[in-house]
């Protein structure tokens, strides 16, 4: 028995999304299906519909997301109907090399529902980052689902599920941001906020908001930041250096994705400091730099993938934090809106006029 359910999808290459009926299949051995309550308008989303991912269409849009388990498939234990849960991008596989050694973020056997959500016609849709949340319900591998408490409210959990959960583990993860470290945040959009906020959490002494558009600066005031730099109009190396006695910081966070930024990155932190860079760059994008200049500098360059996070140790603990009141997670909330307004937000957010739009099932 499958059932039919309102879903936003996006048909074909640059089209606007469209409202539509599917099929969501009953879940199968090691599935579940969730009644989404929240889902965030993410970049991804609009990657998708533009054909910069893959060309795999129609996609069923939407992969930041929070719900309520509505049935399981045969041999889940993980999670059972009505646990509240936080949806992430794929389920590990616990038995590869990088499972058994206690790291499945680099898991390399992971996985999603095998059986495909369909348009009335039989057409099999491409769920976005294995979850395709723009949706009533939407079927997915149980090993997506974490359980939250359900105090919290499904528009700040589903947050979690992407941009929120990169930003702060791109600090606290994978920059190891710790207490009296000074931190630098290349572009504080919905991203780099959060890392700003992740470092503040961290207790950063010093934490600087580097962006070109004053708006976002002054929301990374309100996230944590302690200093602002506007670099359209002062060169952010030299701020950085000066606003860190000379130093250059600590950890130096790219949350933009440009060769410049990568290169603002790589010269702001201290000698021993280390570089998170997770801003996405495109394929075509090339970084030029004096070898001598990598080879004269300690300190670390790493990339950030998902925050580097454990969904199973990181949702339920920043939920947790945020029901304590100490990690202001409605910050990031500009917007609420119905599943028929996601085109629209796609425009505010190509505008830079929000920090995320979160649909409301
Ligand atoms: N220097 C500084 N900031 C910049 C620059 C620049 N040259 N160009 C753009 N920005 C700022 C924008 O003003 C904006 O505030 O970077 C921010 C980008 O934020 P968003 O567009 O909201 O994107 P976000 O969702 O935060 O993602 C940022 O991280 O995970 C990746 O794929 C994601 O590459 C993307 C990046
Ligand atoms: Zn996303
Ligand atoms: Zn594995």
């Amino acid at each position: 028995m499958s059932q039919q359910v309102k879903a936003v999808i996006a048909r074909a290459k640059g089209a606007p999304v469209e409202v539509t009926t599917i099929v969501v299949p009953d879940p199968g051995p090691g599935e579940a299906v969730v009644k989404v309550q929240a889902c965030g308008v993410c970049h991804t989303d609009l990657h998708y519909r533009e054909g910069g991912i893959n060309d795999e269409f129609p996609f069923l849009l939407g992969h930041e997301a929070a719900g309520v388990v509505e049935s399981v498939g045969e041999g889940v234990t993980e999670v059972a109907p009505g646990d509240f849960v936080v949806l992430n991008w794929r389920a590990v596989c616990g038995q590869c090399r990088s499972c058994r050694r206690g790291r499945p973020q680099y898991c390399f056997a992971t996985h999603n529902a095998k059986q495909k959500m369909t348009l009335l016609d039989g057409t099999e849709l491409s769920p976005a980052l294995g979850i395709g949340a723009f949706a009533e319900k939407t079927l997915v591998a149980a090993g997506q689902c974490t359980k939250v408490d359900p105090a919290a409210s499904p528009a700040v959990a589903g947050l979690l599920g992407c941009g929120v959960m990169a930003g702060l583990g791109a600090a606290i993860n994978t920059g190891g941001v710790g207490r009296g470290d000074s931190v630098a945040v290349i572009g504080c959009g919905g991203v780099g906020g959060a890392a700003v906020m992740g470092s503040r959490l961290a207790g950063a002494a010093r934490i600087i908001a580097v962006d070109i558009d004053d708006r976002k600066l002054e929301t990374a005031r309100r996230l944590g930041a302690t200093h602002t730099v506007n670099s359209r109009t002062t060169d952010p190396v030299e701020a950085i250096r000066e606003l860190t006695d000379g130093n250059g910081a600590d950890v130096v966070v790219e949350a933009v994705g440009r060769p410049e930024t990568y290169k603002q990155a790589f010269y702001a932190r201290d000698l021993a400091g280390t570089v998170v860079l997770v801003g996405v760059p495109t394929p075509e994008m090339t970084l030029e730099l004096p070898l001598l200049d990598v080879f004269g500098r300690g300190g670390a360059l790493k990339s950030s993938w998902y925050g580097d996070c454990l969904p199973s140790r990181d949702f339920p603990m920043l939920i947790d934090l945020h029901l304590q009141g100490r990690l202001d997670l409605d910050a990031f909330v500009t917007e609420t809106i119905e599943l028929d307004a996601v085109e629209q937000a796609f425009e505010r957010m190509h505008h830079g006029d929000v920090l995320r739009s979160v649909v409301i099932l």
